[in-house]
């Protein structure tokens, strides 16, 4: 499979605005196959969300880099969607011109934006609420709003940010479903950062542990896709998920 983000010795050193140098990512060499489904976890502070703002073009490494189709990312690309942790939408305009945003701005005719964005939004359950503002939804309701936007867009690539955090079990459980089965239909290459180790195994095709400036550990989904619902009860996956908290609660234990 063909590589599609690749990380050079990548490492982010934040200045303060005391002047305190903090170093967050070193030498970070990841690569990620085109199609893939990698699943970033590790300790809050971490640098998760930094290695995700670096990979979206939004964050210069402070040194190393990062290619994309063998590119070197310069800046952020409509080919790279991001769900960010916290939630970014347009509060002026109605939920259903939230999600049509991107297609109007590259031009996509009236009725064709209309129904991608009727689609999207009957995927994550906010058929109902198109003509609302966002100040009228919940926070979890904004976030599958905001998901349903960056579908929309149709990127090459999904930049996913503790997407589902916010969310009750069973709605949680509904969405990371339903993004399988569109990974299973567009096989879009997706970084996801999540907390979460049920998730993390649900839905990955490989995991990394994030801790103390590098890749803690690295493990490959041995789980054979289709995924159903029901493989979260399966003592195989139980295994597996007790196998990553175990690594993770000891990243985090280490974690400074
Ligand atoms: N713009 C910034 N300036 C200075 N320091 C920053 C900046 N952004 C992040 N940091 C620092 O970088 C470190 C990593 O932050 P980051 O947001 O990447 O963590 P995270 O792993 O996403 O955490 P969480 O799980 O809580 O979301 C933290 O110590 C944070 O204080
Ligand atoms: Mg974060």
């Amino acid at each position: 499979m063909k590589d599609k983000i690749v990380l050079q010795n990548l490492s982010k050193t934040f200045q303060t605005e005391s002047g305190r140098a903090v170093p967050v990512l070193e030498d970070i060499n990841l690569t990620i196959r085109d199609n893939e489904f990698l699943l970033v976890i590790g300790p809050s502070g971490c640098g998760k969300t930094t290695l995700l703002s670096c990979i979206a073009g939004f964050e210069e490494p402070t040194s190393g880099e990062i290619l994309m189709d063998g590119e070197v990312v310069k800046g952020p690309s409509a080919q790279r969607g991001v769900v960010f942790q916290e939630t970014a939408l347009f509060p002026w305009r109605r939920v259903e011109k939230n999600v049509e945003y991107g297609l109007e701005v590259r031009g996509m005719p009236r009725q064709e934006r209309k129904k991608i964005a009727q689609k999207y939004l009957e995927m994550v359950g906010l058929q109902d609420f198109a003509d609302a503002y966002p100040k009228e939804l919940s926070g979890g309701m904004k976030k599958r709003l905001t998901i349903a936007t960056v579908y929309a867009n149709n990127p090459e690539v999904l930049l996913m940010d503790e997407p589902f955090s916010a969310l009750d079990y069973p709605t949680k459980c509904r969405l990371q479903m339903d993004l399988m089965d569109l990974w299973t239909k567009e096989k879009k290459t997706t970084v996801f950062i999540s907390h979460d180790v049920e998730e993390a195994v649900l839905l990955s095709d490989r995991i990394i542990v994030l801790n103390r400036h590098k890749i803690a550990l690295e493990y490959q989904n041995p789980f054979p896709r289709p995924r159903r619902d029901e493989l979260r009860s399966d003592p195989k996956f139980i295994e597996a998920k007790e196998y990553i908290k175990g690594a993770y609660w000891n990243e985090s234990q280490k974690a400074q």
